[in-house]
């Protein structure tokens, strides 16, 4: 099996890693992060990450997969490289490929003869070419190998990929990459470099740009009295509509979406051919979070504010990682709701299962390590995060605990009758 190599020991970069070394193929995989390495070198995961623990040791005892701190280690002995490097929003909303480009200019020498360039990254369209003549290297091929992993499932998604696509300048690269991959059974798609680099900004855009219609649909159900539950399976009886990512919600967010709907609309911009619907479907986006902070605060009905711009308000609130089944906050619409609400002068206290301590970006809330102390005296509780453990929570004792036994339920996770019988004055989204 081939030698590989991965630079960049993120969640993309390490499940590539842990899947590649499952597959059969020898891996050394480089972060500059040294005591992540020394964690990942003692079978440690530094995220919740679904399988990861699994493959990672499976990797490290049968000899396949290794960590160094140095890149330059790395690629010296494979033939195939994925830079998983990130490639974060920049300040003017386009794509900051400062860490790649730095990344290719450090290893441009030592790249093995005919070696194979792979991005996993998500990049503009045009990287690929820019990457080429960055290296000003000949014998190097540069794939653009887009990723669709979701946080919390990437083990699953990676080894059973709905597709996987591949953008090179010629067939026998490609087929090179596709062999990789041969072991995984789905559709192997060729293309160019640009229409590769393409998809990625399209399929996030796409689901993006759905969940924004059901969240703005999820409104007008709310001020016509229809149910967006009802509504969403209706639509999604049509085949060309489909059931998934029809969830209502406090908004979407996340390490992906906002940045990568960002960036295509920059890149649809700097290319002449602007998009007016992705930005309305970041504003569409921005308008829910503002909408269910709304809703939280009418719950408690008018109150004023004190000399120092508070209320005597207390908003409990469950959830604050952007989605269930992960530790990761960044971009999260919990946090983002938070903030709305934290403006409004109130005092915020939440429970997440994930997240044991005070938050940088939000250290005005009282994090607890149990959600009824979470609940406890407070005016209205918000639930942010569609976990499935709030679920098994007793709503009765909940319920006790409050000052006001109020709930904005913005996941829509649990039954009206379920939160009305615990005495619960109840509204979910859209419904
Ligand atoms: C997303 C894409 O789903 C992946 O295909 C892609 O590879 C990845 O970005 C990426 O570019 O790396 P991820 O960010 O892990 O994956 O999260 P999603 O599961 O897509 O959820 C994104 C947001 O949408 C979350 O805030 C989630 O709560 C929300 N969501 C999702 C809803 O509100 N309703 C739904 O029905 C589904």
């Amino acid at each position: 099996m081939g030698e590989i190599s991965v630079v960049g020991c993120g969640y993309v970069g390490l499940t590539v890693a842990v899947c590649m070394a499952h597959l059969g193929h020898n891996v050394v995989a480089a972060d500059v992060d040294r005591e992540r390495v020394e964690m990942l070198n003692r079978g440690q995961v530094p995220m919740f990450e679904a399988r990861l623990d699994e493959l990672l040791d499976e990797g490290l005892r049968s000899g396949r997969l290794r960590f160094v701190d140095d890149p330059q280690l790395a690629v010296t002995s494979a033939r195939f490289h994925f830079m998983c490097v990130p490639t974060p929003q920049d300040v003017d909303g386009s794509a900051d490929l400062s860490r790649l480009e730095a990344a290719i200019d450090d290893l441009a020498d030592l790249f093995p003869l005919r070696s194979v360039v792979i991005t996993k990254s998500t990049v503009p369209v045009g990287t690929a070419d820019q990457l080429r003549s960055r290296l000003s290297r000949t014998d190097i091929a540069v794939v653009s190998c887009p990723e669709f992993l979701r946080e919390g499932t990437a083990i699953h998604d990676f080894l059973g990929p709905d597709r996987i696509v591949i953008g090179a300048l010629d067939d026998p690269t490609a087929q090179s990459v596709a062999e990789l991959f041969a072991e995984l059974d789905c559709p192997i798609l060729t293309m160019t470099n640009r229409s590769a680099e393409a998809v990625k900004y399209g399929a996030n855009a796409f689901l993006a740009t759905k969940l924004s219609f059901i969240n703005s649909m999820a409104r007008i159900c709310e001020s016509v009295g229809a149910d967006i539950q009802d509504v969403a399976r209706g639509m999604a009886g049509d085949e060309r509509i489909g059931g998934k990512f029809l969830a209502p919600g406090p908004g979407w967010g996340g390490s992906c979406f906002p940045k990568d709907v960002s960036a295509l609309s920059h890149l649809a911009q700097a290319a002449g051919s602007p998009a007016p619907l992705l930005n309305a479907v970041l504003d569409a986006n921005h308008s829910q979070l503002d909408h269910i902070a709304s809703k939280a605060l009418q719950a408690v009905g008018p109150t004023a504010l004190d000399a120092h711009g508070q209320r005597d308000v207390v908003v409990g609130v469950w959830g604050l990682t952007f989605k269930a089944g992960t530790s990761d906050r960044r971009d999260s619409p919990a946090i983002a709701v938070i903030h709305r609400l934290l403006r409004a002068g109130v005092t915020v206290q939440a429970f997440d299962p994930t997240v044991s301590c005070g938050m940088d970006e939000a250290p005005e809330v009282r994090v607890t390590s149990d959600p009824y102390e979470a609940a406890a005296g407070a005016d209205v509780l918000v639930v942010l995060t569609e976990w499935d453990d709030f679920t098994e929570i007793d709503l009765d004792k909940t319920a006790e605990v409050m000052n006001q036994p109020r709930m904005i339920d913005a996941r829509n996770l649990f039954a009206r009758d379920d939160a009305e019988t615990a005495g619960f004055s109840y509204a979910g989204v859209g419904r």
